[in-house]
C-alpha cells in the first residue's frame, strides 16, 4: 500500500462550475483517486475555490458587490455541485482562509530568505481615465504571439502564452476602453531564471508525461525563463508580509498553486494529525499528481516546481495529466455558449452517474472532444443503459427471482467468466495507471458486452426449465461478472456501482474487498436483494438540442369499415414478416434510422424508426422483423415512413430494454402474422395500434407468465418468449401465422413488456 497525492486545479470562484470543469480537471482525478483506493492505496485528494485575483474583482465590480460576496457565493455553490457529482475530495477548501494566508506568507518569506524573491520597479498598465493600475484581466488586447483578439492581460487563452505589462497589442481598459499607459511601479519578482537548469533536469525523465504537457513545457524552457512579478496593485488578495507593502497583494497565481500545500495542511489539522501532510509532501517515494486543463500547464510544470525547489525539501509534481478542451457548439465549452451546462442545472435533470459516464466516454484527455446533448442521450441510452445497466439488471433479477441466494457455480462456467475478467482487468489497470480514462471505461463496457453475449448464449430462462443446477452454474458465473463490473465501474459511476454491490450482498465495502476481488467467484448461498434497474433511459429536454424538433401537423381521421367481435382492435392490424434490406442514419435526426424493408411486395418500403439507441446498423441489416404494414404513411423528420417495425419495450415496468419482434421461424417475407384472423384492408392510425394490448411474456408449462397465467396453446418447438394479445376480457392470443410460426423477441426481456 502506498500513498498518493492527488491535486486538482482550483476553479475560480467567479461563476458556477460547468461540464467543461468536470471533464477537464475535476472528474479525472476523482476516477484516478477512486481507482487508487480500490488498489488499497492511501489517497489524499485536495482542491478548493480560487478566490483571489482579478477574475473575482472584475465579476464583483460588474455586479456592484464586494469581491468577498462573489468569492463566497460561488464557493458554496461549487462545493455543493462537486459533492452532488459524487466527487470525493479529502478536502475542498478555499483560498480566503487564515490557514491559506499563513502558508502562502510562509512560502513567500522562505523564498525571500533563500534569495529567490527581489523587488524591482517594473512597468504596469495604468488607466489614466480610471486613475488606477490595471492588473491582469483589467486589460484586454491582441495576443502578440498568435494574434488572438480580446485576450486578457496576463495570459492568452488560445495559445497559452503568459504576458507581462506592455506585451499586448491594441491594449484597452476593460472598464472604459481607454488605451492604457504603462507606468512604473514596484513589485516582488520570483527569480525563475535561477531554476533554469534544475527545471531542465526535472523534465529530463518525464517521458511518460502526456505529449502536450511535455512539449509545451520544453518549449517554454527553451525560450529561457523570465523572472515574474508575483505582487499586484490591488487590495483583494493575500497581504504581502513585508512592512510598507500594505497597498499591494500577492498575485493570485502565486497564492493559488500554494493552495495544494495549504489544503493538505488544513486537512491534516481537521483529522487531528497535524503532520499527516508530510507523508505526502516530503517522502520522495510518494507520487504527486496534478489534474488540470491545458491552459494551466505552465503554472504547474514550471512555476509551481520552481517555487517548491526554492522552498526546499518538497516533492515536485510527478505527473501532470492536463486535459485538452471539451468543445461545445463550436468552441471551448463555457457559459457564454448558452445551454444549461452548469452542474446544478444539469443535475436537476440527470443523475451524476450518467453525466460521469458520458464525460468519461468523451473525455478530452489527449485531444479536444465534442460535447453534444444528442450524443449524450445516445451514449447513455445505447451504451450505459442497454449494455451495462441491462447486464446488471438481468443477472441480478433473474437470480433473485429464481434462486434468492447465490447458486452454486462450477469451474467450467465461472472459470470461463473469470478468464474474461482477468484479461479485461489487466488492460483496465494499464489504462488507469496511465490516466487513460476514456480507454479504461471502454474496457469496462466491452466486458459488459461480453457478459450480455454470454447471458444470451446460455439462455438461462430456458435452461432453468430443464436443469436448475446447470442454470445455477451459469448464474454464479454471471453474478461473478456482475461483481467485477461493479468494482471496475465504481471509479466512474460510484452510486450505481454501490447499489449493485449492495444487491449482491457482498457484505464488505468495495474498498475493503479491493479491485482484485473481481477475480474471485461469488460466495455460494449469500442472500441477494431484489434489484431495481440502476440506469434508466434518458431524454434530453428538446430545447437543449442542437436541432429543434419540427412538429408534424395533426392528421385528419379517415372513415373506416367497422370491425367488431373478439379481438376487434387486433383484427384491424396487418402484421407481416419482413426483412431490412438497406439501412442508413437519418440525416436530420440523431435517434432515427431510415431503412428499406421488404414486406413481400414488388418494392421494399421506406421505413423510419427510432432504433439507433438499441441496434447497430450491422445488427439491423438483413434481419427479419415484424412490420405493421397498414399504418398510414407519415413523414418522420422529412422522410416517408410506410409502416412500423414492432418492438417490445419494458420501460413502463422500469426496464431499459427495447427488442425487435421477429418470427420464430425463417418465414418468407410477407407472411401474415395475425393469428389466422382476417384483417382489415384499410389504413390505420397509430392510436388504433396502441389500443391493442400486445405484450411479451415467458411461457411456463403452457402458462403465460402475466395477467393471471392462463393456459395457452403453442405449436411444438415454440420459443418460450412469446408475444400475445391480451383482449379486454383477459383472453390471450399468441401472435402467429395460424400454424407453427409465432412472434418472439431477440432475447430476454421483462414479462409484461409492451409492444409498440
Ligand atoms: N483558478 C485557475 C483556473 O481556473 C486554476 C488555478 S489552479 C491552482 O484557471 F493550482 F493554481 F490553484
Ligand atoms: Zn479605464
Amino acid at each position: 500500500m502506498s500513498k498518493v497525492l492527488v491535486c486538482v486545479a482550483w476553479p475560480y470562484a467567479n461563476g458556477v462550475i460547468h461540464l467543461g470543469h468536470m471533464a477537464g480537471s475535476i472528474l479525472p482525478p476523482d476516477i484516478f483517486s477512486r481507482y487508487n483506493k480500490l488498489l488499497g492505496n492511501e489517497v489524499m485528494m485536495v482542491s478548493g475555490s480560487d478566490q483571489y485575483g482579478t477574475p473575482i474583482t472584475v465579476s464583483a465590480e460588474k455586479e456592484g458587490v464586494t469581491p468577498e460576496v462573489i468569492a463566497e457565493r460561488y464557493h458554496a455553490i461549487n462545493k455543493k455541485a462537486i459533492e452532488d457529482m459524487e466527487v470525493d475530495f479529502s478536502l475542498f477548501t478555499k483560498t480566503h482562509t487564515e490557514n491559506h494566508k499563513e502558508v502562502v506568507q510562509d512560502v513567500f518569506l522562505r523564498l525571500l530568505e533563500n534569495g529567490y524573491l527581489y523587488v524591482k520597479e517594473s512597468n504596469q498598465y495604468y488607466c489614466p481615465k480610471c486613475g488606477k493600475f490595471l492588473p491582469d484581466r483589467y486589460v484586454e488586447g491582441t495576443c502578440p504571439d498568435c494574434g488572438a483578439e480580446n485576450v486578457r492581460g496576463d495570459q492568452c487563452d488560445s495559445c497559452g502564452k503568459t504576458f507581462e505589462a506592455g506585451d499586448l497589442k491594441n491594449a484597452h481598459c476593460i472598464n472604459c476602453g481607454t488605451e492604457p499607459e504603462v507606468r512604473g511601479t514596484e513589485h516582488y519578482f520570483l527569480k525563475l531564471s535561477a531554476f533554469d537548469k534544475q527545471l531542465m533536469e526535472y523534465l529530463d525523465n518525464k517521458d511518460f508525461w502526456r505529449p502536450n504537457v511535455k512539449t509545451f513545457t520544453t518549449n517554454w524552457l527553451k525560450d529561457g525563463l523570465n523572472d515574474r512579478a508575483i505582487t499586484r496593485d490591488m487590495d483583494w488578495g493575500i497581504p504581502v508580509p513585508v512592512k510598507g507593502w500594505e497597498n499591494k497583494v500577492i498575485y493570485v497565481w502565486f497564492d493559488a498553486v500554494i493552495g495544494y500545500l495549504s489544503a493538505s495542511k488544513e486537512y491534516s489539522k481537521i483529522i487531528g494529525k497535524p503532520d499527516y501532510w508530510k507523508g505526502f509532501w516530503q517522502d520522495p517515494e510518494v507520487k504527486n499528481y496534478y489534474f488540470l486543463g491545458k491552459d494551466n500547464i505552465p503554472f504547474h510544470s514550471i512555476i509551481w516546481p520552481a517555487i517548491l525547489m526554492g522552498y526546499g525539501g518538497m516533492n515536485l509534481p510527478y505527473d501532470i495529466p492536463a486535459n485538452e478542451y471539451l468543445m461545445f457548439r463550436g468552441g471551448k465549452l463555457s457559459k457564454s455558449r448558452g445551454g444549461a451546462i452548469d452542474i446544478p442545472s444539469v443535475l436537476e435533470h440527470f443523475d451524476a452517474d450518467v453525466l460521469r459516464y458520458y464525460l468519461s466516454a468523451v473525455m478530452p484527455d489527449t485531444h479536444d472532444s465534442e460535447f453534444t446533448w444528442t450524443d449524450f442521450e445516445t451514449k447513455v441510452n445505447n451504451e450505459l443503459a442497454s449494455n451495462l445497466g441491462n447486464y446488471w439488471h438481468r443477472s441480478l433479477s433473474f437470480t433473485f427471482k429464481n434462486y434468492g441466494t447465490v447458486p452454486e457455480g462450477n469451474d467450467a462456467e465461472t472459470g470461463h467468466i473469470i478468464g474474461l475478467i482477468d484479461v479485461a482487468l489487466k488492460e483496465y489497470k494499464e489504462c488507469l495507471g496511465a490516466c487513460d480514462f476514456k480507454k479504461a471505461i471502454k474496457v469496462v463496457m466491452n466486458l459488459s458486452s461480453e457478459g450480455n453475449k454470454y447471458f444470451a448464449e446460455k439462455a438461462p430462462w430456458a435452461l432453468i426449465k430443464t436443469d436448475k443446477v446447470a442454470c445455477g452454474h451459469v448464474m454464479n458465473a454471471t453474478l461473478t461478472l456482475t461483481k467485477a463490473l461493479a468494482l471496475m465501474a465504481w471509479p466512474f459511476m460510484p452510486k450505481a456501482s454501490e447499489t449493485v454491490w449492495d444487491y449482491l450482498g457482498v457484505g464488505c465495502s468495495m474498498i475493503d474487498a479491493g479491485l482484485d476481488s473481481a477475480l474471485e467467484p461469488m460466495a455460494v448461498g449469500v442472500q441477494l436483494k431484489e434489484p431495481v434497474p440502476v440506469f434508466k433511459r434518458i431524454e434530453v429536454p428538446k430545447e437543449w438540442n442542437e436541432t429543434s424538433e419540427k412538429k408534424e401537423a395533426p392528421k385528419k381521421k379517415e372513415e373506416k369499415k367497422e370491425i367488431t367481435g373478439p379481438f376487434a382492435d387486433f383484427r384491424k392490424l396487418d402484421i407481416r414478416v419482413a426483412q431490412v434490406v438497406w439501412i442508413d442514419d437519418h440525416p436530420d435526426a440523431d435517434k432515427l434510422y431510415q431503412m428499406k424493408v421488404d414486406v413481400g411486395e414488388d418494392e421494399p418500403r421506406s421505413i423510419v424508426a427510432g432504433l439507433k439507441a438499441f441496434y447497430k446498423k450491422e445488427e439491423m441489416l438483413n434481419r427479419k422483423v415484424l412490420c405493421l404494414k397498414n399504418l398510414k404513411p407519415r413523414k418522420l423528420r422529412g422522410i416517408k415512413s410506410e409502416g412500423m417495425l414492432l418492438a417490445a419495450d419494458d420501460e413502463d415496468l422500469g426496464g431499459t430494454t427495447v427488442l425487435l419482434l421477429k418470427p420464430s421461424k425463417d418465414m418468407p417475407n410477407g407472411t401474415q402474422i395475425n393469428s389466422g384472423l382476417e384483417n382489415s384492408e384499410s389504413k390505420i392510425e397509430y392510436e388504433d395500434f396502441v389500443k391493442v394490448n400486445l405484450k411479451v411474456a415467458t411461457i411456463n408449462d403452457g402458462k403465460f407468465n402475466i395477467d393471471g397465467g392462463k393456459d395457452i396453446d403453442l405449436p411444438d418447438g415454440s420459443p418460450t418468449r412469446v408475444v400475445a394479445i391480451v383482449d379486454a376480457d383477459g383472453k390471450l392470443l399468441p401472435l402467429s401465422d395460424g400454424k407453427d410460426c409465432i412472434a418472439t423477441v431477440d432475447r430476454d426481456i421483462m414479462d409484461g413488456a409492451n409492444v409498440r
